[in-house]
């Protein structure tokens, strides 16, 4: 998918957000962080570490259960001074950390997290493809990819409505024309993931809750 986009741009957009954020999109996306997170405890188990990238003003983090281990990374300087506060604030001793990261380019190792969680912000991202490499790569085998994503319309008035928004809401830092066909042609080329699960999340089932399973190595043969 080719984009308007620039991280750079991007990061702005949300520098800009950060302190109305939870106010404007904290009820919007309820719903749907509790799908996910809910999903993201399950994959992870017990003490398992899960990275949230797109982590923002840390909305979520005090949902997680206590169990996890959780490292948070965005673009967003000003949305992770909030998030840094809300941790403070709640003692949450569960977060390892918050930093600046791109989802395009993350600095983790290979294998170092058991889920990977993405909400709402695969959408935010100028080359989706390569944070999802990014996202895999970072997956242990036998782990988890959970996505909670804009899911744009196939067809139709809305598919239109949609196309024509485009050159507003990539301005804004994130699309309104953002097919599912993405996710299907990524899983495509990309031997190591399995597409587990895709469900509709609230509002109005313009988002889906997307699990991609990081398969475990085949044994090398002898
Ligand atoms: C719509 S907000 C979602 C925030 C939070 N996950 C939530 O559930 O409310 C999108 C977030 O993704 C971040 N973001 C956008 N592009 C990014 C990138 N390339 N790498 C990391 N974070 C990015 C933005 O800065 C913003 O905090």
């Amino acid at each position: 998918m080719s984009s308007d986009m620039s991280t750079a741009g991007v990061a702005k957009s949300y520098d800009r957000l950060a302190p109305v954020y939870d106010f404007v999109f904290g009820p919007v996306f309820r719903a749907g962080r509790a799908e996910s997170i809910k999903v993201a405890e399950a994959a992870a188990g017990p003490g398992g570490r899960i990275l949230e990238i797109g982590v923002g003003t840390g909305i979520s983090l005090p949902f997680y259960s206590k169990d996890t281990r959780l490292v948070g990374a965005d673009i967003s300087e000003d949305m992770l001074e909030v998030a840094r506060k809300r941790v403070t604030k709640l003692g949450l001793t569960n977060v390892e950390s918050i930093e600046v990261g791109d989802a395009e380019n993350l600095r983790f190792e290979d294998e170092s997290f058991d889920v990977v969680m993405a909400q709402y912000v695969v959408s935010a991202v100028p080359n989706p493809h390569k944070a999802l490499d990014e996202f895999a790569r970072v997956t242990k085998p036998g782990g988890e990819i959970v996505i909670a994503t804009r899911q744009g319309a196939e067809k139709g008035l809305r598919k239109g409505i949609e196309k024509t928004l485009m050159p507003i809401t990539t301005k804004l830092g994130w699309r309104t024309d953002f097919p599912f066909a993405l996710f299907t042609s990524w899983a495509a080329k990309n031997p190591d993931v399995r597409l587990i699960e895709r469900k509709p999340l609230k509002p109005l089932g313009h988002f889906a809750l997307l699990r991609f399973e990081k398969l475990a190595k085949q044994a090398e043969a002898a």
